[in-house]
This record gives C-alpha cells, sequence and structure tokens, in this order.
C-alpha cells in the first residue's frame, strides 16, 4: 500500500506510539480489502462509546490510548443521557462507568456528542470521504447525501479519526457504487409515513442482504429515507441504496441496470409487520430525531398527556436549537433524551413489550432489550401513549 511521507513518519513512531498503532491497523485493514493508498476523511463518527456494548476491556483499551482526533470525530449513542441518567433509572455503577468511556474519549478530542444522526450536526456533502461506524448513518451518508464511508468498526473509526484518514477501498470507490438490484414497489406510497418506509426497509434487508438495492416506485423524504435505510441496514447489511430519480448518484449517473434482477415488493408483504400487541412503553428517535419530526410529536401530543413511558431520542446539538419545542414535547410528561437510545440503554431492558416507529428498532429490540417490539406509525405510538 502507497503512503505518502508523513504517513511513513506516523509508521516508524516519530509521532507517538498511539498513531504508530493506529495507523498499523488501517493498514492491515487496507491489505485484507485490496486498498492502495490512504484517503484524507472530512469526519469520523466511532461506535462503541456504550458500556453496555464494550464492557470493561474495551474501556481499559480506550484508556491506554494517547493522540488526539486530527478531524471532527463523535461518537455513537452510548448508554444514558449525559446529564438526566437518573431520570431514565440507570443504575449509579453503570453510570459511573459510561463516564469513564466518555472521559477516554474527551481525552482523545472526540467531540462528545453521541448520536446515530452527526449529518444533523456537521455539514456533510457530496462526494466527502468519511469514516462512520453507525449503520444507519453511514446508509444515510452514502445515500441521501452522496458522500462515501464504509461501515468502520469502532476501532477502525476510532483510528481514522485520530489519523484523520482511512483505507480508500470499498463504498470510497465509484466503481463499487452500482446498483445490483432493482426494487420495484407495488403501490400507491404517497400517504406513508416513516413507520411504514421503516417497516419496507426491515423487509427489503431481509430480501437483498448486502446488495446495493435501486428503488422504483417511491419518493420519500429525507427522514423517510432515513428510516427506509436504518432498517435495511439492520436486517441486511444494506450500506449504499439509490432511488431513482432522488438520491443524488441516481439522480446524477446513468446506471446501467440492464439485466439486474428485479424484486416486486406487494403492499401486503409490509403490512403484515404491523400488529397491535399490548406495550408496556413507547419509544421513538431511532435514528435519532430531525427537528421536522420533534415539531410532529409536539404538535401530536398537544394537550395530552401520557399514560405509558414515552421516549424521544434525539442528538443533543437538535435539543440546543429546538429547546422550545422538546419542552412542549415534555410536558406532556413524555421524556426527551439525548446521548443514548432504546437499543444501546440498559434501561430499556425493563420493558417486557415496546412500541417503535422504527424499522430499525423493531428488528433489534427483541435481541438487544429482551423485549417484544410492536411498529406503528407516530400517530400511533403517540396515541398508545396517551390512550
Ligand atoms: Fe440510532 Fe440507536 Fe437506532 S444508535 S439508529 S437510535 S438503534
Amino acid at each position: 500500500m502507497y503512503l505518502d511521507p508523513d504517513e511513513e513518519k506516523i509508521l516508524a513512531g516519530e509521532k507517538g506510539e498511539t498513531l504508530q498503532k493506529m495507523l498499523e491497523l488501517l493498514i492491515a485493514l487496507g491489505k485484507v480489502f485490496g486498498a492502495e493508498r490512504l484517503v484524507r476523511i472530512r469526519s469520523a463518527q466511532v461506535s462503541g462509546a456504550s458500556y453496555k456494548t464494550i464492557g470493561e476491556y474495551g474501556l481499559a483499551w480506550l484508556s491506554s490510548l494517547d493522540a488526539r482526533a486530527a478531524v471532527p470525530a463523535v461518537l455513537n449513542p452510548i448508554g444514558m443521557p449525559r446529564g438526566r441518567w437518573q431520570e431514565m433509572g440507570i443504575e449509579p455503577a453503570f453510570a459511573a462507568q459510561q463516564q469513564a468511556v466518555i472521559a477516554a474519549y474527551e481525552r482523545l478530542g472526540v467531540i462528545l456528542e453521541c448520536t446515530c444522526t452527526p449529518y444533523y450536526l456537521h455539514e456533510t456533502s457530496f462526494g466527502d470521504h468519511l469514516a462512520w461506524s453507525e449503520s444507519s448513518a453511514v446508509s444515510y451518508a452514502n445515500s441521501v447525501i452522496g458522500a462515501r464511508t464504509n461501515r468502520e468498526g469502532g476501532p477502525g473509526a476510532l483510528a481514522a479519526a485520530l489519523v484523520g484518514k482511512t483505507p480508500c477501498y470499498g463504498l470510497h470507490l465509484d466503481k463499487n457504487r452500482n446498483p445490483h438490484v432493482i426494487i420495484e414497489i407495488m403501490a400507491d406510497e404517497k400517504d406513508w409515513g416513516i413507520a411504514r418506509y421503516g417497516a419496507l426497509g426491515y423487509h427489503t434487508g431481509k430480501l437483498v442482504g448486502n446488495k446495493i438495492p435501486y428503488f422504483r416506485g417511491i419518493a420519500p423524504d429525507r427522514d423517510q429515507m432515513k428510516a427506509l435505510g436504518a432498517a435495511m441496514a439492520a436486517t441486511g447489511a444494506v450500506a449504499l441504496y439509490h432511488i431513482d430519480d432522488i438520491t443524488p448518484e441516481a439522480k446524477k449517473n446513468q446506471f446501467n441496470l440492464s439485466g439486474l434482477e428485479v424484486i416486486r415488493i406487494e403492499p401486503a408483504e409490509i403490512d403484515q409487520l404491523f400488529s397491535d400487541i399490548l406495550v408496556d412503553a413507547v419509544a421513538v428517535g431511532c435514528p435519532h430525531c430531525s427537528p421536522a419530526e420533534l415539531i410532529d410529536i409536539a404538535r401530536l401530543l398537544k394537550g395530552k398527556f401520557v399514560t405509558k413511558p414515552l421516549f424521544v431520542f434525539v442528538a443533543q446539538g437538535v435539543i440546543d436549537t429546538n429547546i422550545n419545542t422538546v419542552n412542549e414535547i415534555e410536558k406532556s410528561g413524555a421524556k426527551v433524551f439525548a446521548d443514548t437510545c432504546m437499543v444501546v440503554s440498559p434501561a430499556m431492558e425493563r420493558y417486557p413489550a415496546i412500541m417503535v416507529n422504527s424499522g430499525k428498532a423493531l428488528a433489534y429490540v427483541p435481541d438487544m432489550c429482551g423485549a417484544v417490539a410492536r411498529i406503528g406509525s407516530i400517530e400511533e405510538c403517540v396515541a398508545v401513549a396517551t390512550s
């Protein structure tokens, strides 16, 4: 793999042992995947931030590192809202370990914003090279924005953040971004909301695995695309998709679609994912809510009070710029929490059945929280939480 003179110095240990080890890790990854060089990145998003997922060994490894991030780098959601963990029912022992993880990342110069929606906080543009970890963020960056990132593991993303570069392979290269399969939606989707797009993603991910789908017959907005991509990345391993005449690369490129397999999806295949089981709590914001989603939730909750716990998950930076809307939501008794989510927080494990409006959460809640999951529209979620 080609290294420039600066990279050679890092590899020789002239810039410290941590950077040397991090570059060795990136080179090893690059060799496995056939990268010819490293590429400079605009930002990193690092998973492995919840103590629930990394445990004591992960914390010990992080604490042993000594370097500073070379590019803006944020974290994936952690196990609790940093400022309000008591309100979420987090055990003090867990909170102490989680705070130690956060302190370790802070020492490395990582920005303490813990979110799967970094694109709401840091400008990310078409063609940018990134090293992001969280699968829904990766899908959004590649598909909706037209940026370029592989789905990095936590250590690979952290190494990229510290070195400021990542191996140039996979989705960083044009030749690997062409569609593999056409998905035709045999329904009028004009009235579909976020949950229905999440359900479509849940179903499609199972059908396509890690192929790049090219959708025909849908015209989702950005929040709906966020839900679609998040769910496909959860039930499949879809890191990039295109939508005819909607996503930037589908608009810009004349992809050669001839000869591709065509999968047709009927409305009944999506309908069957919706059930009416009784639930103990409702959780929305997977991926973390956009400002528009917060406004919608506040509108639906106006004049109502929750009778079941209703959790809304969002980035702290989005709370800060939408504080009036957040206050409106919390007047109902709902909780708007930053930094964490229904999947990575141990607090959600106390509810046997959880309602969500997300295809990704529908896929992950059973395994990660040991709960039954039900999907419904945001209107249904609010109705169940306030009935
Ligand atoms: Fe984000 Fe947690 Fe969902 S990390 S995509 S809210 S599972």
